[in-house]
């Protein structure tokens, strides 16, 4: 399919969960625009250059994935770059009510909007970027939780 599609999120940092949807939306799209929030009223962990620049990396290796940061309302950036389709990942029931209230008022803010939702793989039902942040900063192993190719820049990020 050669439509592009969104992916947003504050990726605080970057976890194989949203990699694993950032991948299959690239194989399912023509092109996947990677979106991360900055929010003013929030202090993140990483700063919006080291969030993208982990996710350059994680990503490096598919070829239709741009990432972009963005300020404000998600519906208005879609609008004002033409794009019609957000996919986010599900990864329990409980993600549901929350996103499904996005979607509708993403829906009702642009109506040319649609969300797309694909089902997180069994191994990132529990994963979060707040749990990869406590654990590595307590030294935890989270191995299993980041793409290994920026493990060591999260972890050594976590421990100052
Ligand atoms: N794998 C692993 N973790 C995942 C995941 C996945 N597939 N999908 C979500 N998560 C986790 C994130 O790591 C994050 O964890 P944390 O809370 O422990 O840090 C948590 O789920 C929430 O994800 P996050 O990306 O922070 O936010 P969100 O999914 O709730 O929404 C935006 C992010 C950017 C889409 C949303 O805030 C937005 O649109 N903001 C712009 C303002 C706006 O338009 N507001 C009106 C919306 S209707």
């Amino acid at each position: 399919m050669s439509q592009t599609v969104i992916c947003p999120g504050s990726f605080d940092p970057v976890t194989l969960g949203h990699l694993d949807i950032i991948t299959r939306a690239s194989r399912m799209f023509g092109k996947v625009v990677v979106a991360v929030l900055v929010n003013s009223s929030k202090t993140p962990t990483f700063s919006t250059e080291e969030r993208i620049e982990l996710l350059r990396e994680a990503a490096q290796g598919l070829d239709n994935i741009e990432i972009v940061s963005f300020e404000g309302l998600l519906a208005e950036y879609c609008k004002k770059c033409g794009i019609g389709t957000i996919v986010k990942g599900l990864r329990a029931v409980s993600d549901f009510e929350y996103e499904f209230q996005m979607a509708i008022a993403n829906k009702k803010l642009n109506p040319e909007l649609e969300t797309i939702f694909l089902t997180a793989d069994s191994d990132s039902t529990f994963l979060s970027s707040s749990m990869v942040r406590e654990i590595g900063s307590m030294g935890g192993d989270i191995s299993n939780f980041v793409p290994a190719c920026v493990h060591d820049r999260i972890v050594r990020r976590l421990r100052k």
